[in-house]
């Protein structure tokens, strides 16, 4: 499809790395666990997520001018193509109520871990993306992505500066839901344990091509971007569970405030879809150029790649994970006198 900018901008389309960087102004900063974190408070109390003063209006104004300029709507990953949390709140909170803590710490520990990786976005940009489309990426999401939306994506997960970013905040909201602090080891052991262990020998094979008509680094950031977000939209199940858990007075210590920390970093993660479903699906409506300089349509490559990512999001790696949260549960009880009396209990409130 060949989009050609008509020069009709009325919203602002460009933005520099240090506006999609930028923190609005906060009344009073967040804290957790005695450690500043990201983000903060406005005048009336309202969280303020870091980094979108300026982020939220440029995702609109790119979504509202790809609309404008292709008639097409912006791709979307709802929610409802991912099975819910394993276990269930209810499942959860019986293990809780049998003083069986450690696999739902072990849970909120892998997801932090899991935030982490998510700072690994900051290294794939591709050097002058231009050139690898046949149509214009000038005043849309992609021409940013390596200025500034990468970067503030990568903060916001892994922290910047003195600021602590989600990683440490699911590892905060573990601390404050069970009153203690986690050793480094008993951490190093939950993500082993967890699936999350370095490949012995080091190197993990590099991935087989999906899409050898373009430029390897190319289909390596597109892969990366597409998967990031099936996780970052499936992580909404994940948040719903931690808040109702969380939220329990009688069973997680904090006084709910290990749940508002968990709604505060939700909060934060909808710029990061947002940005990616834009644009992936200016990528889709381009031509992009293939290594022999010919042009190929951006749809045929993001949705090869879609496929293959969705298929792996709800087969191969959550059987994985549901394999290692099983494992983590059996682990916790498996000492216990009434263990198998627990698990019994357990496995009876799946259909609850
Ligand atoms: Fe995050
Ligand atoms: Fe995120």
């Amino acid at each position: 499809m060949q989009i050609v900018y008509d020069g009709a901008m009325t919203d602002q389309l460009d933005f520099s790395e240090a506006e999609l960087l930028a923190t609005a102004s906060i009344e009073q900063p967040l804290f957790a666990s005695g450690k500043r974190c990201h983000g903060g408070f406005d005048q009336v109390g309202n969280y303020v997520s870091p980094r979108t003063e300026h982020r939220w209006r440029a995702i609109r104004n790119w979504q509202d001018e790809h609309r404008r300029q292709s008639g097409n709507e912006i791709l979307d990953a709802p929610l409802s193509q991912w099975p819910a949390q394993f276990p269930s709140v209810a499942q959860t909170k019986y293990l809780l109520r049998e003083g069986v803590t450690q696999p739902t710490a072990a849970s909120l520990t892998r997801i932090g871990t899991v935030e982490g990786f998510g700072g690994l976005i900051r290294d794939v940009g591709v050097e002058d993306l231009q050139s690898h489309f046949a149509d214009s990426i000038a005043h849309t999401a992609l021409a940013h992505l390596d200025r500034g939306l990468f970067e503030a994506h990568a903060r916001d997960e892994v922290g910047h500066g003195e600021e602590a970013g989600h990683k440490e905040m699911w590892f905060a909201t573990r601390d404050i839901a069970f009153d203690r602090s986690f050793g480094d080891d008993e951490v190093a052991q939950m993500i082993q344990r967890m699936g999350f262990a370095p490949a012995a020998g080091g190197a993990t094979p590099a991935p087989v091509r999906l899409c050898p008509e373009i430029e390897p680094g190319l289909e390596g950031m597109l892969r990366f971007m597409i998967g990031l977000m099936f996780i970052e939209v499936s992580a909404f199940h994940t948040f719903a569970w931690a808040e109702a858990v969380l939220r329990d007075r009688d069973l997680v210590a904090g006084d709910g405030t290990a749940a508002d920390l968990v709604s505060y970093i939700r909060a934060d993660e909808t710029p990061h879809v947002a940005y990616l479903q834009t644009a992936l699906t200016e990528v889709r409506d381009r031509s992009l150029r293939t290594t022999s300089g010919a042009a190929i349509d951006g749809v045929v490559i993001v949705d090869r790649i879609w496929a293959h990512a969705l298929n792996e999001s709800l087969g191969s790696r959550r059987e994985l994970q549901l394999a290692a949260t099983v494992h983590e549960i059996e682990f916790a009880v498996k000492d216990l006198v009434r263990g198998e009396e627990i698990l019994q209990q357990f496995n009876a409130l799946a259909t609850v």
